[in-house]
């Protein structure tokens, strides 16, 4: 490895959020929110954009726990909580539909978990007829799911595609039984080549697969041997995920330590190998963390700048409202975020009492939303402008200072107010869109937060 790489690695390798919002949830003002400017900025977002919007479905129940996991979840074998937790999810949307002035037009449903298909066929198609029931769904929507393999049946994606679903994104992580082992998920090549096989069937017409480097046990070598193994799947998109390692958030993560994890410069050499070999295989680098056929919606959206970012990570909607609903998702209304309860039963409560199941939120400042663009510009399209009325004078000198010291080290050029990434400066996105948090230079939080940035 480059002499070059390596300082940097252990320069910039510290722990920083992956900016799927700006302000990060850490840093939100929780007070500047409350159940009535919610529903208003929710309200104002949804005329503004004609009555168009995304939602997201949070069902956080999980048959067996993956060690790995980092997302919000459920572990249980109990399928008696499929029927309450649909009925609240339900009437969380009716809640919502009772303020809105119009009808809702649905560009995009995507469910994720947790493991949605852990909910029966049946109870999947019931869901999705009571959200779309006397909405409009506009022609080219995207209706889309995060499925385990090991717990999808054919069924479930003939149930799904008879209700819009034309998307699907599967879980794999690696294929080397010895990593596997260890984050607890042993998942076949076979079973899962199955369900890729009865999306096309059922007419899904874009695959994704979610991979991740860094990984316990995990080697250049597994690496090499996993990815050889996708090209017989031949995904349309891949997520390829640097592993957030953040113990004090999700315990299952403690079955292991920091010394079973492969080191920064490993991992450096994982994602290298991995981008070289989805490289060859005609797969076009996008972002932070993904990768593309050029026959996907993401490939066209890099090369008319046209791609978004938002909680669920990049997409090819610009949608400005996102109505999440379930335990602990997060809505975006584009000037006001709000996120739910995290425990089911708390979720529940509230919801059963008619109240927004709201446990933290931020307003958006005039400063809060130029910055997001500028973040978002970086995160999706590589370069941006920054805008002078929204920093004073000694905040955009600092920045400036900040890049100026970046670019010394070749991760991005600027040109007056211009930032723009280079090809070396991809790796470390993250850093440099620290280095415009206004709200992360103000408040430094104490403790754990964030995984690292490599
Ligand atoms: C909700 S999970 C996946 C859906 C389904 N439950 C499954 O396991 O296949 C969404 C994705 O988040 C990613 N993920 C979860 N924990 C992670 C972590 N600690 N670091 C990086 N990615 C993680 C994984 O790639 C996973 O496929
Ligand atoms: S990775 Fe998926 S199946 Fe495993 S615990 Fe997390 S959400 Fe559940």
């Amino acid at each position: 490895m480059k002499e070059d790489i390596l300082t940097l690695l252990n320069k910039y390798d510290l722990p920083l959020p992956r900016y799927t919002s700006y302000p990060t949830v850490p840093y939100w003002e929780k007070d500047t929110i409350t159940s009535k400017n919610w529903a208003e900025s929710v309200v104002e977002t949804f005329k503004k954009e004609n009555g168009e919007l995304c939602i997201y479905i949070h069902l956080p129940f999980c048959e067996n726990l993956c060690t790995f996991c980092a997302c919000n979840k459920r572990i249980t074998t109990n399928h008696k909580v499929e029927e309450p937790y649909l009925v609240t999810v339900l009437k969380e949307w009716e809640m919502y539909r009772n303020l809105l002035p119009t009808s809702p037009v649905i560009r995009e449903i995507h469910l994720g978990g947790g493991t949605p298909t852990f909910f029966s066929p049946e109870n999947l198609v019931k869901l999705i007829s009571g959200i779309t029931k006397d909405a409009k769904v506009v022609a080219d929507h995207e209706f889309s799911i995060e499925v385990h393999p090991n717990y999808t049946s054919e069924a479930h994606l003939k149930a799904l595609a008879s209700v819009g679903f034309n998307r699907i994104s599967l879980g794999v992580q690696d294929f080397d039984p010895a990593v596997q082992y260890v984050i607890n998920r042993v998942q076949s090549f076979e079973k899962t080549n199955e369900v890729v096989q009865w999306a096309r069937k059922h007419g899904y017409n874009s695959i994704n697969v979610d991979l991740i480097y860094g990984l316990p046990k995990q080697t250049v070598d597994s690496i090499d041997f996993t990815i050889k193994k996708i090209k017989e799947l031949k995904p349309d998109r891949i997520a390829f995920y640097s592993y957030a390692f953040v113990p004090w958030k999700s315990k299952g993560q403690r079955r292991y330590t920091k010394m079973d994890l492969p080191k920064a410069n490993e991992k450096w050499k994982m994602y290298q190998l991995g981008k070289t070999l989805l490289t060859e295989q005609g797969y076009k680098a996008i972002g932070m963390d993904h990768f593309a056929l050029p026959n996907d919606k993401l490939f066209d959206a890099v090369n008319n700048g046209t791609m978004h970012r938002n909680f669920m990570g990049y997409t090819t909607t610009q949608s400005k409202l996102i109505i999440a609903l379930g335990a602990s998702s997060i809505s975006d209304a584009w000037i006001a975020f709000a996120q739910n309860e995290d425990e089911v039963e708390e979720y529940q409560e509230k919801i059963a009492e008619g109240l927004f199941p709201i446990k933290n939120g931020h307003l958006l400042t005039q400063e809060d939303l130029s910055i997001r663009k500028n973040i978002l510009d970086l995160m999706c399209r590589g370069n941006t402008v920054l805008d002078s009325n929204t920093f004073d004078e000694a905040s955009l000198k600092s920045i400036m200072e900040e890049f100026s010291l970046l670019e010394k080290d070749g991760l991005l050029k600027t040109e007056k107010n211009k930032i723009i990434i280079t090809e070396k400066g991809s790796l470390f996105i993250r850093n440099i869109c620290a280095s415009l948090d206004a709200r992360m230079r103000r408040k430094k939080t104490e403790g754990n937060m964030f995984s690292k940035s490599i």
